[in-house]
């Protein structure tokens, strides 16, 4: 498995927009990091029976995080941040199939390191566009400037949800794109195609460790 991210350097605008809060943000990741990796290697050591593909980490970069105040009416500080996001740290933990995800969601509802605030599964309900993940979000009591606690994000997903958000993340910012409502329908067929795919992928697997 492989793991991107948490060795990365905060950019410099990045460090200069947290400031004070910025060595304590990296702890954060790090802690999170530590802590999923603990839980997936709970389920398996073995690179062969490995439920997560990857996982990676990231501090959310200044510039998308003053357009997500800017959009909330909120002056754009890192305190606002911290108080009003939930996703200033996220986590993305890739599986192969789509039954990894809830298992690794009960070991996160089973952890004591955090408390669970909300599961939001865009699996069991897609977003209209075809979206596909299971996002939680979850208080760590961890002491950020005068803050007792932060909240962070972890997105589960299989690799062919992965492979679709990514590219329909690139898509949505090229602004130039003709066609746009033919795009957004084959985007969606295309979704629709790969979860059914993913559940395919599920039953065989089910029927090669019955066998
Ligand atoms: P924001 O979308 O972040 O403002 O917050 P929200 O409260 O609406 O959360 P939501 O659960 O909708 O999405 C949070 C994150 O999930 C986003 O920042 C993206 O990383 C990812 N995400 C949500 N919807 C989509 C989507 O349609 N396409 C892609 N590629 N990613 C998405
Ligand atoms: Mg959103």
């Amino acid at each position: 498995m492989t793991m991107r991210g948490q060795d990365r350097e905060m950019k410099v605008e990045d460090r200069a927009f947290y400031g004070a809060y910025a060595d304590e943000l990296e702890r954060v990741q790090e802690l999170l990091i530590s802590e999923i990796q603990k839980l997936l290697d709970s389920i398996s050591t073995d690179s062969e029976t490995a439920v997560a593909e990857h996982l990676k980490c990231r501090i959310k970069s200044a510039e998308s995080m003053k357009e997500k105040l800017r959009r909330k009416n909120l002056p754009e500080t890192p305190e606002n941040g911290l108080k009003y996001l939930s996703d200033i740290v996220g986590a993305r933990v890739v599986t192969h199939f789509v039954g990894d995800i809830y298992t690794v969601l009960e070991l996160i509802e089973q952890d004591t390191c955090w408390k669970v605030q909300t599961v939001k599964d865009y699996i069991a309900e897609a977003k209209p566009n075809g979206y596909r993940s299971l996002h939680v979000i979850l208080n760590v009591p961890f002491h950020v400037g005068g803050f007792d606690s932060v909240n962070v994000e972890i997105q589960m997903r299989t690799i062919a949800m992965d492979c679709w958000a990514s590219l329909e993340h690139q898509l949505k910012y090229k602004k130039t794109i003709r066609n746009t409502a033919l795009i957004v329908d084959e985007l969606k067929r295309c979704a629709d195609e790969m979860a059914s795919t993913d559940l395919t992928m599920q039953t065989i697997r089910d029927m090669i460790q019955r066998s």
